[in-house]
């Protein structure tokens, strides 16, 4: 079976952005797969995190996967930090990464020219923790959004030049981009990507988010001035209309060719209206699974020790033919 493997950040709610472009595709991935889904809990602290906040984020973050469909009998859903081997193979990686190839990378410049006051070695390096979590479970398949493709051509790039020193030691991975959603637009500026860092909550919508302020968020996103108000599919001329037009396919299965006839005749405020109500209608049972499983924490921590056990072995063999081909001694 291919091997599926990515991960979210638990650094504040997820957004719609990050269950259309990503988590929604894994659960569908799940079912022909071999799937490791994990919370990213060392990525998170490239940003300065409340300690209290962010230990409840990772809960947080768990009991949404479980509520959005992720399998822990099927999938091994785990936390980052509980498989130490990240962080030991992302250390042996950053010797076959340059300084350079690190440098050109947007989302690293993007969070640096906006956190001026902590750009830390972490933040630069960041790209090869993730090259070194997918590379560790030899995964094939990275299911993942549009703003992740620059980090995943870095991680194959990492990969093929560690296969040309030592021979083949890891899978050469391929991103796996959905057609619809792979990049959610922010609601207020639709030029720029949903994101829960925005200062502005109006831009995006949380999984978690009480269904009346959805409403309203989405009620009042930005269109244009278009005269003859028209709804049609256009990123570049119409980039608000369009944006709602993907959210409403997401949401309800049906493609954006056949959705955009509907709205021939209607009016912006019947779009937004429709898109309201079917992302409450998606996000209802979810928040209601949501907050189910979130009470019990016991359970919770058992479903993260049995993932991190799962991913254990697989990480455990690659990180040891790593240290075996660059000429380290196995510890006798
Ligand atoms: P993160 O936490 O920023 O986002 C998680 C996933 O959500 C996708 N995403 C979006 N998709 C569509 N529209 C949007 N507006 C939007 N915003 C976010 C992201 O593309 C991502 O798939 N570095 C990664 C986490 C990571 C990872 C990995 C992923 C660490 N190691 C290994 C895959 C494999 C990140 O920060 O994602």
């Amino acid at each position: 079976k291919p091997i599926v493997l990515s991960g979210c950040q638990p650094s504040g709610g997820l957004t719609i952005g990050n269950y259309f472009g990503a988590i929604r595709n894994w659960t569908k991935l799940q079912q022909e797969n071999e799937c490791l889904f994990m919370l990213v809990d060392l990525h998170a602290i490239t940003v300065r995190q409340e300690p209290e906040l962010l230990r409840e984020r990772i809960y947080d973050g768990l009991a949404l996967y479980l509520a959005c469909g992720l399998d822990p009998e099927k999938s091994a859903v785990f936390v980052q930090s509980h498989v130490p081997e990240h962080a030991q193979l992302a250390w042996a990686l950053n010797c076959y990464t340059q300084m350079g190839e690190l440098s050109r990378m947007t989302q690293y410049k993007d969070k640096s020219a906006k956190n001026v006051n902590n750009i830390n070695v972490g933040l630069f390096d960041y790209p090869v923790l993730m090259a070194a979590d997918v590379l560790l479970y030899q995964a094939n398949k990275v299911p993942v959004g549009n703003d992740q493709k620059q980090h995943l051509e870095l991680t194959r790039d990492i990969a093929d030049r560690f296969n040309n020193l030592y021979g083949d030691t890891f899978v050469v991975p391929d991103p796996f981009i959905p057609e619809v959603g792979a990049r959610i637009m922010s609601l207020q500026e639709p030029t720029k990507k949903m994101s829960k860092s925005d200062d502005n909550p109006n831009n995006y919508v949380l999984m978690l988010e009480e269904p009346k302020k959805i409403e309203k968020k989405i009620k009042r996103a930005m269109t244009d001035s278009d005269e003859q108000a028209r709804i049609y599919f256009d990123p570049e001329e119409k980039a608000g209309v369009s944006n709602l037009l993907t959210l409403l396919s997401c949401a309800t299965g049906e493609s954006v060719e056949s959705l955009v006839p509907q709205y021939e005749d209607k009016m912006y405020g019947h779009l937004k209206k429709d898109v309201a109500e079917a992302v409450v209608n998606l996000l209802e049972p979810i928040q209601t699974r949501y907050h189910e499983l979130r009470k019990d924490e016991a359970a919770l921590r058992q479903i993260m020790a049995i993932g991190a056990e799962k991913a254990s072995v697989r990480a455990a063999e690659t990180l040891k033919t790593v240290y075996d081909r660059i000429g380290l001694i196995a510890k006798p």
